[in-house]
């Protein structure tokens, strides 16, 4: 199949080519969709999971973070291979890998067979996670990088959302055998779809023209990067692209660790942890058992989960809309502090026994709409976009591995936390986390809107 690339005229105007970018960037960005499917699917299937295969609270923790170790190994590998092979022939195998999961937990008759089957869709979530925003980055324009790569995020709170749909929609098809039988395989085996639509366009995507650069297939990169910029920037960006590698000396692992680099890395894997350990996944996989246990019934339970994917999704698209016009650093600070002061009145409220009412869900829908307007699109953006050419792909799969591990902590010890520490101090030290993280971005974490990848790269040797 020929690439879209070769397809289009050599000159593109700037809106045609502004075209081309958002629709690469918009095919790309359907590995976030799969993404948030992915982690948010299992929250309807476990219960009649849980009758099916009979499982006690050791396997039910199972049953949700398998996908979650499959991920960080996925991360892990995902920077070494996409560096070696290029971004898009690992992407198209994280696809296909997505697919034999989501096939594979649909159709199994033992448990371990559908625990091997999540691994294996995670390692495919695991490398999109990664690879996808860094895609978008190395293929969008300075100037609209931020909103280009944050579509991955929007992809991935509207697959979250989606699920909800889905989900209901399936468990409400039949009875409870039926449901116990069969819904949970079709909650999984939905994802198959939208499996292959991606893995199906990913044939159309240019290859990344940074990447191409690296391999040393100028010409090629410089055809790609004339459908995204005029001839003259094109031209000028293959020079400063090609001056960036010039400039790199070493191994690329010792590159990683060289001073300027490794101030690179501190930012990105602490903005990964932090993404986490500031309770987001503590809020969207146990959404309906918090709201439970504030005294609500199944039903607007329901509801009441549906709102935070309402939210999370709205925001997203405002953070869309503003992260290269105010910056990185800005949101991140304007959510950091709201989503403090929100958890810091979650964590009242429940000390002092205040949690009925619609006080703590106002607070919550707060909360997730200061992450989605901040560290849920913004970190991956930064992640994307801070480190150098050359190693991009490896320190890349560096931080979001930490991400995928700080996401397995925090969602293992989140239920164990509420008994032992209780929800106030459980809310509390997320609250203290969200201080840190502004704290940590006005002192460390640098700006990077409108600046090209370049750019930045040389700001770190400074
Ligand atoms: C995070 C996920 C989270 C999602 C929620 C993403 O940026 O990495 O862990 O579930 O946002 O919207």
């Amino acid at each position: 199949m020929s690439s879209i690339n070769t397809n289009l005229s050599a000159d593109a105007s700037s809106g045609k080519s502004m075209k081309f970018v958002t629709l690469v960037s918009m095919i790309a960005a359907l590995g976030g969709l799969l993404f948030g499917f992915d982690t948010a699917v299992v929250s309807g299937a476990i219960g009649f999971m849980q009758d099916r295969f009979d499982l006690n609270e050791v396997e039910v923790g199972w049953a949700v973070s398998s996908l979650i170790i499959g991920c960080v190994v996925g991360a892990a590998f995902s920077g070494v291979l996409s560096d070696r092979l290029g971004r898009k022939k690992v992407l198209i195998a994280a696809a296909a890998l997505f697919i034999i999961g989501s096939i594979g937990s649909a159709i199994p008759d033992t448990f371990s067979m559908y625990i091997i089957a999540r691994m294996i869709g995670g390692l495919g979530i695991g490398i999109t996670s990664t690879l996808c925003p860094l895609y978008n980055a190395e293929i969008a324009p300075a100037k609209y990088r931020g909103r280009l790569v944050a579509l991955n995020q929007f992809a991935t709170v509207t697959g979250i959302f989606l699920v909800y749909f889905v989900n209901s929609g399936i468990a409400g098809y039949g009875d409870d055998a039926w449901d116990i039988a069969n819904a949970w395989r079709w909650m999984f085996g939905v994802g198959v779809v939208p499996g292959v639509i991606f893995f199906i366009l990913l044939f159309l995507v240019p290859e990344s023209p940074r990447w191409l650069i690296k391999q040393g297939k100028s010409e090629q990169a410089l055809s790609v990067l004339l459908r995204i910029h005029g001839e003259e920037d094109a031209k000028q960006e293959v020079l400063d692209i090609k001056a960036s590698f010039a400039e790199e000396k070493g191994s690329s692992l010792k590159e990683i660790f060289r001073p300027g680099i490794r101030l690179a890395l501190i930012v990105g894997v602490v903005l990964a942890v932090l993404q986490q350990v500031t309770g987001i996944n503590a809020v969207m996989y146990y959404a309906p058992e918090i709201f439970k246990s504030m005294g609500a019934g199944t039903d607007s339970s329901l509801v009441q989960t549906i709102l935070i994917g309402l939210v999370n999704f709205l925001f997203t698209i405002l953070a869309i809309w503003l992260i290269d016009k105010v910056g990185r650093k800005v949101l991140l600070l304007v959510g950091s502090s709201v989503m403090t002061i929100c958890l810091a009145v979650i964590g009242i409220a429940f000390h002092t026994g205040h949690t009925t009412g619609s006080l703590v869900l106002v607070f919550i829908l707060i909360y997730v709409a200061a992450f989605a307007v901040s560290l849920g699109p913004v970190v991956w953006v930064i992640l994307s976009e801070i480190f150098p050419n050359r190693v991009r792909g490896r320190a890349t799969a560096i931080a979001s591995m930490a991400l995928w591990i700080a996401d397995y902590v925090v969602s293992q010890s989140f239920p164990p936390m509420l008994d032992s520490a209780g929800p106030a101090v459980t809310f509390w030290i997320f609250g203290a986390m969200s201080l840190i993280t502004f704290l940590f971005t006005m002192r460390v974490v640098p700006e990077t809107k409108g600046k090209s990848l370049e750019e930045i790269e040389a700001s770190w040797s400074k």
